[in-house]
């Protein structure tokens, strides 16, 4: 029976990949910060709950207290588990609040990685151990070319980009240096009924079904002409983990192909809660209006603009479709759109 150890465990990735894992008889082993309120929602049905203090069930996941800024806990945590693989999905994962929070997010999403690695060579298990970085297309950034391919040269655009560059070169480099296997997966956003809500898609998807159902009266986001290559999560973690099966330790673009707006997205989001908008306006005056009624349910507001944006990701997953003989569009974007409305329409509903 293998060993996999998921960083970030009870984030959206982290629950999907350890369904997929437990599914491929994994052992599965994940990090938990402690937190003053629970934050096992995404994973609660793969706990004993009878068992939640302890986190322990052997037929489930077995949960580790860890924390990346944590050299002495992140060391003993690999000691403990000898792990196969090891999936890096821990991080501080929101660019805006990467502009609030430098320091924290160098901490953690850069120098977290370089934890993990130099745990892994320092322990001896350079031979055994398998490692997934979790990159991102942020490091493409300001795009020196369209589509964006592993060759690519990065141009971050915010602190939360600049720590992931860090994280990939020193993935990179211990690739190089020890001969590690490690790989970095560069994922275009992925998304999904679980996403956190302060992510674009679930804020739209959310106040789409709120609104359709009475309980909002508005909507405000920043950029609308941001273009993001939207992929669905389930499908994202499939390939981490055939990076980790590839013969050699490599770096892919992990992305759909296929590049949407903000306002794209939003159109789509409300159609499948049953309003179908039109827009007026354009920059901080552009509104999203309901055909049927003329009501205003969408506008900008300056407070969700950052001070440096990402205008344009369009990946190319040639390699990864070619290497791993992965499927980029297992979920196309207008199926993806659908089954987070369809979710938050029943959630609002119970949950109101
Ligand atoms: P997420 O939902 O925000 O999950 C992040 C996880 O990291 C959470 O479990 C969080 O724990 C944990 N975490 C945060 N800081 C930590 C620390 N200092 N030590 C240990 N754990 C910590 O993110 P996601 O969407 O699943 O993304 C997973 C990874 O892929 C992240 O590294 C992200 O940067 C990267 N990525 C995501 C996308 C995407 O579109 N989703 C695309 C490219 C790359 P708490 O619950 O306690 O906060
Ligand atoms: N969050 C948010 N809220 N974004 C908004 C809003 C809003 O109200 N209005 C417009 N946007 C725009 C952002 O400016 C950005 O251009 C785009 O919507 C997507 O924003 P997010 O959903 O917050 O995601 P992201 O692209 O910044 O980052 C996500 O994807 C990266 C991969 O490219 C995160 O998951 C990162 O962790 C990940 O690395």
């Amino acid at each position: 029976m293998k060993k996999a150890l998921i960083t970030g465990i009870n984030g959206q990735d982290g629950s999907y990949l350890a369904e997929f894992l437990l599914e491929k008889d994994y052992k599965v082993y994940g990090t938990l910060r402690r937190s003053s309120v629970n934050t096992t929602e995404r994973i609660r049905h793969l706990l004993d709950e009878s068992n939640l203090e302890k986190h322990q069930n052997p037929k489930k996941i077995h949960l580790v207290y860890g924390d990346l800024t944590d050299s002495l806990n992140v060391t003993r945590i690999i000691k403990e588990i000898e792990p196969d693989e090891i999936y890096n999905l821990a991080a501080q994962s929101h660019v805006a609040v990467s502009f609030d929070e430098p320091e924290y997010t160098a901490n953690a999403d850069g120098v977290g990685t370089l934890r993990i690695l130099e745990a892994v060579r320092i322990l001896g298990l350079e031979e055994k151990t398998r490692i997934y970085q979790a990159s991102t297309s942020e490091l493409y950034g300001k795009v020196e070319e369209i589509p964006q391919t592993e060759n690519t040269p990065f141009h971050p655009r915010s602190p939360y980009a600049v720590a992931k560059m860090y994280a990939f070169w020193i993935t990179k480099h211990y690739r190089e240096a020890y001969h590690l296997f490690a790989s970095n997966g560069i994922l275009f956003n992925h998304e999904s009924e679980r996403r956190g809500e302060t992510f674009v898609t679930r804020k739209i998807t959310l106040a789409a079904a709120r609104i359709a159902q009475g309980l909002q009266d508005k909507l405000y986001l920043g950029n609308l002409s941001s273009k993001r290559d939207w992929g669905y999560a389930k499908d994202y973690v499939e390939c981490m983990w055939r990076i980790l099966q590839h013969q050699e330790a490599e770096d892919f673009v992990v992305a759909t192909g296929e590049t949407k707006t903000v306002r794209e997205f939003c159109t789509l989001a409300f159609r499948y809660a049953g309003i179908e908008l039109e827009w007026d306006g354009t920059g901080i005056d552009e509104k999203g209006i309901d055909k049927k009624t003329g009501r205003v349910f969408v506008e900008v507001s300056r407070e969700f603009f950052r001070p440096a944006e990402v205008d344009l990701l369009l990946g190319n997953p040639e390699k990864a479709k070619r290497e791993l003989h992965w499927d980029p569009r297992q979920t196309a974007f207008e199926a993806l759109v659908q089954l987070m409305v369809k979710h938050d329409m029943e959630y609002v509903k119970r949950i109101k």
